[in-house]
């Protein structure tokens, strides 16, 4: 599968959103509460998704996604704050290099110093490792009534290194 990442645009907000809501069910089935995932709509993602793109300046950060035979994945980096605030790959298109190409493409975009949060628990610390990143502070955040632990990754710079 030959995969490019670009910038979204709004007409990719569809696709990003069953992708979301794809990937959260099956990476966060036993880490979050079952009654999340299930409630999670796809049209409110679409509609979530669709302005995220529209304001890059906005929390997330600018939205790129990873296109081969349809979106494979997709990502958020924000220059405000250095992070990558989201990075999800298709179950199927897992372990095919697709996750990597999001990363780097993304700390090339922020051009400096990289974190990100993971969820305690969550196998993608694994592959953060695996690109260098280094565990450091954990903290826990409230939602959806319950405390969750996570642990921040952090990149001192990863141009040209990942
Ligand atoms: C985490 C995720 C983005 C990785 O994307 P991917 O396309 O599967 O990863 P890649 O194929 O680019 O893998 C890059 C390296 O990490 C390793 N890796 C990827 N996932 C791994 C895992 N779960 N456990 C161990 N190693 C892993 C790969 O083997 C590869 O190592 P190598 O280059 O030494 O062979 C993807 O699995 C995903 O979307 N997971 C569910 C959602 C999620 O948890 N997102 C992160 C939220 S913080």
């Amino acid at each position: 599968m030959g995969v490019t990442v670009r910038f979204a645009r709004g007409d990719d907000a569809e696709a990003i959103a069953g992708v979301h809501v794809e990937t959260w069910r099956s990476a966060y089935a036993g880490l979050l509460p079952q009654e999340v995932l299930d409630g999670l709509s796809w049209r409110q993602q679409t509609r979530r998704w669709r302005r995220a793109i529209r304001n890059p300046e906005a929390e997330l950060g600018q939205v790129f996604v990873a296109e081969g035979d349809g979106i494979a994945g997709f990502g958020s980096a924000s220059r405000e704050t250095g992070e990558i605030t989201t990075l999800y790959v298709r179950p199927v298109a897992q372990r095919r290099g697709v996750g990597r190409m999001l990363f780097c493409r993304m700390a090339e975009f922020l051009d400096g110093p990289v974190s990100l949060w993971v969820l305690d628990g969550n196998p993608a610390a694994e592959f953060y490792r695996r690109l260098g990143g280094r565990p450091g502070v954990r903290a826990t955040v409230e939602r959806w009534g319950m405390e969750l632990s996570r642990t921040r990754y952090c990149w001192p710079a990863v141009s040209g290194r990942a």
